[in-house]
């Protein structure tokens, strides 16, 4: 399915009448992966939830619009920050989790597809606890890969990965989600620079806008362009608020 859905956040949050982050025109363009980044605590999530429409702790003081002007609602799938797995079903029965809330019968050769793709075979009939950190946040991730959606939100989707997985998981979301119109959340600049076709960083003061290299991602991890990005994303970030 190929997106062409756009997503306008406009305004500003607080808690309990103390401003969270002050106003902010965040700008999710259609078919492109759109990074977000900033310090622990500024509402990177909660921006997230407010686009999935989902319970969040601030008062929001601003509005959301999609380019057809027509609500999400059944067209944004949301990988949450923690992996929401259900304990008492499977890793497969996770996987298939959106079909079956759905009534539908779950594709069970393209689940197991799925699960073999985040490198999870033979791990199909296990309960998550049974699972490592790493590998449940795979299931999280298979789980959200097969929502045929053309808005996705990810929340530091591949946060507890080692490298190397880290990098395989990148390069297979995205080549899956390559025509959609992606909010990825994440702390790690490398990634940023490697996956997003536009940057934010994330301040209380607001956003700041990333140049982002003109290269089409994924960006191999040692293209002079992807480590200059990486420096600069990270200059900004240890650098806070100027
Ligand atoms: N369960 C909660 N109860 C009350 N306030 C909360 C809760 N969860 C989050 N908050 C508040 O919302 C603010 C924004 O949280 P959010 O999860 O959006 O931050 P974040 O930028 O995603 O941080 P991180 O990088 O640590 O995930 C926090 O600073 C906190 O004050
Ligand atoms: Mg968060």
């Amino acid at each position: 399915m190929k997106a062409s859905l756009g997503i306008k956040l406009e305004g500003a949050a607080s808690i309990d009448g103390l401003t969270l982050f002050a106003p902010i025109a965040l700008d999710i363009r259609p078919n492109q992966w759109t990074c977000l980044l900033g310090p622990s605590g500024v509402g990177k999530s909660t921006v997230l939830r407010l686009i999935a429409d989902l319970k969040t702790y601030v008062d929001f003081d601003g509005t959301i619009t999609t380019s057809d002007g027509q609500p999400l609602t059944d067209r944004v799938a949301y990988m949450a920050q923690s992996d929401l797995l259900f304990p008492w079903l499977s890793v497969a029965e996770n996987v298939s989790i959106g079909a079956r809330l759905r009534g539908e019968k779950p594709d069970g050769k393209r689940v197991l597809d799925m699960v073999s793709r985040v490198g999870l075979s033979g791990h199909d009939t296990k309960k998550p606890a049974a699972l490592s950190g790493g590998q449940r946040q795979r299931v999280a991730l298979a789980r959200t890969l097969m929502e045929n959606r053309p808005v996705i939100l990810l929340d530091e989707p591949f946060s507890a990965l080692d490298a190397k997985t880290r990098a395989e998981m990148q390069e297979l979301t995205f080549a899956l989600l390559k025509e959609r119109t992606v909010l990825l959340v994440t702390h790690d600049p490398a990634e940023a620079a490697r996956l997003a076709h536009i940057g934010y960083i994330m301040q209380p003061q607001g956003l700041i806008p990333m140049e982002m290299p003109e290269t089409p991602p994924v960006r191999p991890i040692d293209d002079p362009l992807t480590i200059a990005c990486q420096t600069a994303l990270f200059r900004v970030l240890r650098k806070g608020a100027a």
